[in-house]
């Protein structure tokens, strides 16, 4: 197996167009949860020595609390050599992106980031029940590049109720400016 891919699916907000497979949860059920895949993952331990890449999606990864996302990290780290995987990806949400959270990935090897940014339109944002605005995904991008996480991916959405070529204009426009290294839209 080559590629590892992990869902965390809970968010601390709904968004009102999500299709994922997310939910509200309390502490206890995020840790319950946590320690379910660590037996899963110790169970197929013997499969992951070839792994080349790790991306943990969501629901919102970043969701669970530091200390309960470094907790599973540091499980991850400790069972799968790190030193052969040559991209580790995280979802994450603008908001979440603290600087504890920035050292969190650079303490585990996470290399790249995926932000759920959607639109720049601070309208468009809370039609979306986003619980972000535009400042808060520059402040992410910035925090990021601040401890050399310059590997970001934003995820992007077109075609909203309300909005207009214009709108969409001014997002891509936008997108242009930052330097951005992949975009989902
Ligand atoms: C499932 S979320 C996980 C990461 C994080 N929670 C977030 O909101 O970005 C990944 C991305 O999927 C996209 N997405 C979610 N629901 C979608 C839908 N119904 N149609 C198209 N894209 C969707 C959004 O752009 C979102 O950023
Ligand atoms: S934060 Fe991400 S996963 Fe959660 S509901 Fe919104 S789009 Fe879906």
């Amino acid at each position: 197996m080559e590629s590892l891919y992990i869902h965390i699916p809970f968010c601390t907000q709904i968004c009102s167009y999500c299709d994922f497979h997310r939910e509200i949860a309390n502490p206890q059920k995020k840790k319950a949860y946590i320690n379910a895949l660590k037996h899963e993952l110790w169970y197929f331990k013997p499969r992951l020595n070839n792994l080349k890449t790790i991306y943990i999606g969501g629901g919102t990864p970043t969701a669970l609390s530091p200390a309960m996302l470094a907790d599973f990290l540091a499980f991850l780290n400790e069972h799968i050599n790190m030193a052969q995987i040559k991209e580790f990806t995280i979802e994450a949400n603008p908001k979440d992106i603290t600087e504890t959270m920035a050292i969190l990935f650079k303490k585990y090897h996470i290399n790249r980031i995926s932000l759920g940014a959607q639109s720049f339109d601070d309208a468009l944002l809370k039609l979306l029940r986003r619980n972000h605005e535009a400042k808060d995904i520059f402040h992410a991008i910035d925090m990021l590049n601040r401890h050399e996480l310059h590997n970001i991916s934003l995820d992007m959405i077109f075609a909203l109720p309300t909005q207009t070529m214009n709108m969409l204009k001014k997002d891509l426009k936008t997108l242009m400016h930052l330097k951005i290294k992949h975009i989902s839209y």
